[in-house]
Formats: structure tokens, C-alpha cells, sequence
């Protein structure tokens, strides 16, 4: 399937290759489910990605290097608001910069379909998300307690302006 990239940002000094950043299509799915896999205690299903690329109001990104999947994002556009739902770098990957700009892509594409704010929700434990969602701009407003069921963590929640 023809793939719609994305404008690339510039990773950080730290990468050694730059990777291609496009929409997420069906072909995409197993790649996404398996990286979910290694990232996630409670993983997506390859089906729920399957929902996600056929709901007109999510928007999903993946990074590749050289065909192989190396990260996604994904948005729901609900009125004026981007709620962030996923985001995933495969470790071998990470600190390179790719999870920053898969975010700020992520973003960019909210404001132009015309969201005012973006929110998320991450373990209140995830220090990596956690420090790299307020390195972007987001405050954490709220915390809900024993919001994962899995293992009962607190989740933050997190918003800002775009
Ligand atoms: C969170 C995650 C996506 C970050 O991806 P990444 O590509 O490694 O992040 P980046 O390299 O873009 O990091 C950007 C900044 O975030 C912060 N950060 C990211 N990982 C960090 C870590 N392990 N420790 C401390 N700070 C970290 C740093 O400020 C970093 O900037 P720096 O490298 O210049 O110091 C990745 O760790 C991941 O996939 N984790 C598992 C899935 C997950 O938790 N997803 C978030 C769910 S809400």
C-alpha cells in the first residue's frame, strides 16, 4: 500500500539513521501489535489497531528505519481536543530522539485538523513518558487513582495548550 509521509523533524544528534515517519496503514498491524507486545504489560490487539486505522477520528504515525517498525503514535481527534492514546519506541531505539518526534508530529497534525489542546493519560511510574511529555509542554492537572487495572497504578493526567 502506497504510504503518506509525514514532514520529518530532525532527530537529535544521537541517531545514526533517520527514521521515515508515515501513516499508519493496514500492512502496518502486525509490526505495530508485536512492538505493543514488547512495550506494553496490557498490550493493544491487532485488532483493536484494525479499529483504529477504520475510526475517521484517529490518527496513527509510525517510525521506520530501512521497512522495519521502530515506534508509532496515535491520536483521537475528539472536537477541538487531541487525546494521545498511544505511543511506543522499540528499545533498541530509544533516547535517539524518535519517541520527541513522533509526539511533536502527532501534534503538529492535531492543530492542523484544528485542536486547541492535547491531553494524555501515563502511569504516574513511567518516568521516561513522564519526563518526556512535560519536555514538550504538558502539566500533569490531575491523578486518578488505581486507574490501570493491571497493576493498580495511579495514572497522571496530562494537557496543553497547542
Ligand atoms: C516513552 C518512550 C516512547 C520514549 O521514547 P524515546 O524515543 O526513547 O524518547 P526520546 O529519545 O525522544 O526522549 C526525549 C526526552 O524524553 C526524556 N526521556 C526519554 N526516555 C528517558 C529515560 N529512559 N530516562 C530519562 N528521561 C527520558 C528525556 O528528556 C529525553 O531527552 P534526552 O534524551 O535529550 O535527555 C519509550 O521509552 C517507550 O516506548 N517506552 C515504553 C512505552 C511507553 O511507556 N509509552 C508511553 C505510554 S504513555
Amino acid at each position: 500500500m502506497q504510504k503518506h509521509r509525514i514532514n520529518d523533524r530532525a532527530c537529535s544528534g544521537k541517531a545514526s539513521i533517520v527514521p521515515t515517519f508515515s501513516l499508519m496503514t493496514m500492512d502496518d498491524v502486525p509490526e505495530v501489535a508485536a512492538l505493543e507486545k514488547i512495550c506494553f504489560p496490557t498490550p493493544w490487539s491487532e485488532k483493536l489497531f484494525v479499529n483504529e486505522i477504520e475510526n475517521n477520528n484517529s490518527y496513527f504515525l509510525t517510525a521506520t528505519i530501512k521497512d522495519k517498525l521502530i515506534g508509532y503514535a496515535g491520536f483521537w481527534l475528539i472536537i477541538d481536543e487531541a487525546h494521545i492514546v498511544n505511543l511506543a519506541v522499540h528499545p533498541e531505539f530509544r533516547r535517539q530522539g524518535i519517541g520527541r518526534i513522533l509526539i511533536e508530529n502527532i501534534l503538529d497534525m492535531a492543530k492542523q485538523k484544528g485542536a486547541l489542546k492535547a491531553t494524555l493519560e501515563v502511569r504516574e511510574t513511567n518516568t521516561p513518558a513522564n519526563l518526556l511529555y512535560e519536555r514538550l509542554g504538558f502539566v500533569c492537572v490531575a491523578l486518578r487513582k488505581g486507574y490501570y487495572a493491571d497493576t493498580k497504578e495511579h495514572a497522571m493526567v496530562m494537557w496543553m495548550d497547542l
